[in-house]
């Protein structure tokens, strides 16, 4: 992502210049968490994240609105799961005040004074959210002075209240959180301390395509792991077994690899992995050579001297983007290449940012959280960055700020 898009004008720099007191502020926030079936929210990992923007703007005496999206609604057929009371709810708990939860929202006639807190209900309810419809996000954009954009995890999406509002509120400006995850990410991929080392893992090559060609273009060592890692090995003419992998995309798999090497980058094969003849957790794990896989063996988990190999490689980076665990670690005999390599992470004095479902889960698993420099909020959002794609409701902040400079 280039540069210029970095200038964007922050809530923190808005507070700090005492321009918030009084404002009619609307935060949008990412408040998509994870609901079991009684609606009880089972990680709340991105209203804590939210906290910092809502807290800020309350102590600064604005009048403060904010709204999210939960899951994907059908637009104007409001349904109880569909709505954020729970999410209000935890909100209140962790600020320890009321909150209001305002529904039928978008053409004003509610209240909020000066120092005062309302969440407003599940945007993606709103006809025309998800088009970005002009006309929304005008009416949107009419209810504050100032707006703000907080929600990374949906930085990827151009609707009207992560876009079009962006455009028509009379100042815009991004949160925290946004600022944060943007600098972190730039930080990590825009100018990285070298050498910079990505560990990009899944199921297939396919789904991580154009993650894998874009980084192999900016790395010094692309490790890859699970199914992708099958690909690979099969491109370097090794036995695989039965393991998953799509030998459709083995040439592509062989183009990366040429295409790192030209520029002295690599991508490291594992020279041990381990193996079963059944996915299970009752499954009797094998440590093999890479080279000695059987026909009816799959490959499940990096092997104790690659991991050893790849610990090493991490210690001495300078900057490391971890997508995806090695192995299949939920099952403990297939988890101790993704447990080496997150101890590595933990360990190494390396800039190291995280992201992507499985992978918090695998922190979360080897309880390394506070020793990965930065985990990221954002799903699709943090993968369409590493993609190398513009996120929009990012970019339009940038728009923005360019207006106001000229204007100055
Ligand atoms: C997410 O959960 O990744 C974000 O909240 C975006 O949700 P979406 O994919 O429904 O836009």
């Amino acid at each position: 992502m280039p540069e210029t898009l970095f200038n964007v004008k922050r809530l923190t720099d808005l507070a700090a210049a005492g321009q918030l007191k009084g404002k009619r502020v609307l935060i949008r926030a990412d408040l998509n968490v994870p609901q079991d079936d009684t609606g009880k929210i089972t990680e709340e990992t991105r209203i804590r994240a939210s906290m910092p923007a809502i807290q800020l703007c309350l102590d600064a005496g604005a009048a403060v609105m904010v709204t999210s999206h939960l899951g994907r609604p059908i637009e104007g057929q409001f349904k109880p799961e569909d709505s954020l009371a729970p999410v209000a709810h935890r909100i209140a708990e962790l600020l320890n005040r009321k909150v209001a939860l305002i529904s039928g929202w978008v053409d004003g006639g509610f209240e909020v004074m000066p120092g005062e807190l309302v969440l407003l209900e599940n945007c993606r309810l709103n006809i025309g959210e998800k088009k970005n419809s002009e006309v929304l996000a005008k009416k949107i954009a009419a209810l504050c002075d100032i707006y703000v954009n907080d929600a990374f995890g949906t930085a990827h999406r151009a609707e009207a209240t992560t876009y079009g509002v962006a455009q028509f509120a009379p100042v815009a400006c991004a949160g925290p959180l946004m600022a944060a995850e943007l600098d972190a990410l730039s930080r990590a991929l825009a100018n990285p301390k070298r050498p910079l080392v990505a560990i990009v893992a899944g199921s297939k090559v396919s789904s991580k395509l154009t993650i894998l060609k874009s980084l192999a273009s900016k790395v010094d060592q692309l490790i890859v792991g699970g199914g992708i890692a099958n690909t690979f090995l099969l491109a370097k003419g090794l036995p695989i077994g039965k393991s998953l992998a799509e030998p459709a995309l083995v040439q592509e798999a062989r183009d990366i690899m040429a295409m790192m090497e030209k520029r002295g980058a690599h991508v490291p094969m594992p020279e041990d992995v381990v193996v079963a003849n059944e996915l299970s957790p009752l499954a009797r794990a094998n440590r093999v050579a890479a080279n000695e896989v059987a026909a009816d063996d799959m490959i499940l988990d990096i092997g104790p001297k690659a991991a050893a190999k790849l610990s090493i490689m991490l210690a001495n980076a300078g900057t490391i983007v971890w997508n995806g665990p090695l192995g299949v670690f939920e099952i403990d005999q297939f988890g101790g290449g993704t447990k080496m390599l997150a101890a590595a992470i933990a360990h190494s004095p390396a800039f190291s940012i995280a992201g992507g479902g499985d992978t918090l889960a695998a922190i979360a698993k080897y309880g390394i959280e506070k020793q990965v420099s930065y985990i990221s909020t954002g799903g699709g959002a943090f993968l369409e960055f590493l993609e190398g794609k513009t996120l929009p409701a990012f970019a339009v902040l940038v728009e923005r700020a360019k207006e106001v400079n000229t204007k100055k």
